[in-house]
């Protein structure tokens, strides 16, 4: 049985791209594995949330996640800033953590163009961090989508040299996982490379029906292809990667072949595509308005779920103050 560690930072409600690049594998992995699958509300932080909304986002995105079918039977959920020991093992972590290669995460030039007036040292080790969140469980695997390989890079880079500077075997070096299929990144509905909340193009797990039919017809499209097997623009070819994701093979080979042929129908393929998507949704959707609101139920799901991430990050915190030479009185 090998241990799992996920999350997901709440800024907000999920989207098709946090559930087909992340969340749709946590709950594939629940059976087999020992998992921890927590909500990444720290790393929120970096973005300066309003105060008011650091807990409504929480509660949504716990909420959806039980929705999307994670059982608090089988795996610990819980909240990151629960866990007192991740702070600490990441104010340790940070000693080994070195300017240079934090500076040059993709991640953290894009954040500080995108943030100009905020470029804080919390965006600066969201790497030690994200290290932290998986480490301190020991994890071998991480289901997490296109965007977080550099980051996962880095954890093994941070495992690797603990180990090597105290010369000990004692964290191990894990991988990014998708049940041997590449890892994915949903782009947008507005031609642009990923789905996500800032960028304004997402459509969310509790969209009814309506609004997706509507943001999907919304979406970029042209006049049609003018010779056969033409190469598809950016903004069309996402819609084909949307469509792999929610449709059937035979479905996806109809619109190839009128993409080829020239016969192609935006309308009829945004239709489908459209109905394709409500039929993911819909059954998360009704859960979330189910559970939504059931605060005896959350309180109760995140207790437990905390207390079981707390026991392996207690015991690997402890571990980790003998090696780094921490001797009690
Ligand atoms: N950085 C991840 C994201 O933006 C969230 C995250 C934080 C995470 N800590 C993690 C993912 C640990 C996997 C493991 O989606």
């Amino acid at each position: 049985m090998e241990t799992v560690v996920s999350g997901i930072r709440s800024t907000g409600q999920l989207h098709l791209g946090n559930y087909f690049g992340a969340l749709r594998n946590f709950i594939k992995m629940q059976d087999e594995n020992q998992c921890y699958f927590f909500i990444a509300d720290l790393h929120a932080l970096t973005t300066h949330p309003d105060p008011k909304m650091l807990h409504t986002n929480v509660k949504d995105v716990l909420t959806e996640y039980l929705a999307a079918g994670m059982d608090p039977e089988k795996s610990a959920i819980y909240i990151q800033s629960d866990i007192h020991e991740i702070p600490e093992l990441y104010l340790l972590m940070n000693m080994h953590a070195y300017m240079g290669e934090l500076a040059k995460t993709t991640s953290f030039k894009e954040k500080a163009r995108k943030q100009p007036n905020n470029v804080n040292a919390g965006l600066l080790t969201y790497p030690t961090l994200m290290a932290v969140d998986i480490i301190i469980h020991k994890a071998n695997k991480v289901p997490v989508g296109k965007d977080q390989e550099q980051h996962l890079e880095m954890t093994r880079t941070f495992a690797r040299r603990f180990n090597n500077f105290y010369g000990v075997e004692y964290f191990p070096e894990p991988t990014a996982y998708n049940f041997g299929e590449n890892l994915i990144k949903i782009p947008g509905l507005d031609g642009s490379g990923k789905m996500g909340k800032s960028e304004g193009n997402c459509i969310y797990l509790s969209d009814d029906p309506k609004t997706i039919e509507k943001k999907v017809k919304k979406a970029l499209t042209d006049q049609g292809p003018t010779a056969p097997n033409s190469v598809k623009p950016d903004y069309i070819e996402n819609l084909f990667t949307i469509l792999k994701v929610v449709s059937t093979p035979d479905v996806v080979d109809y619109y190839e072949e009128k993409w080829n042929t020239c016969e192609i129908r935006y309308g009829d393929l945004k239709k489908q595509l459209a109905a394709d998507i409500i039929k993911v949704t819909t059954p998360i959707r009704e859960r979330i308005l189910a559970i939504q609101g059931d605060d005896a139920y959350l309180h109760k799901v995140a207790t437990e779920g905390a207390e079981k991430a707390r026991e392996s990050a207690a015991k690997t915190l402890k571990e980790v103050r003998e090696i780094m030479g921490f001797k009690a009185f």
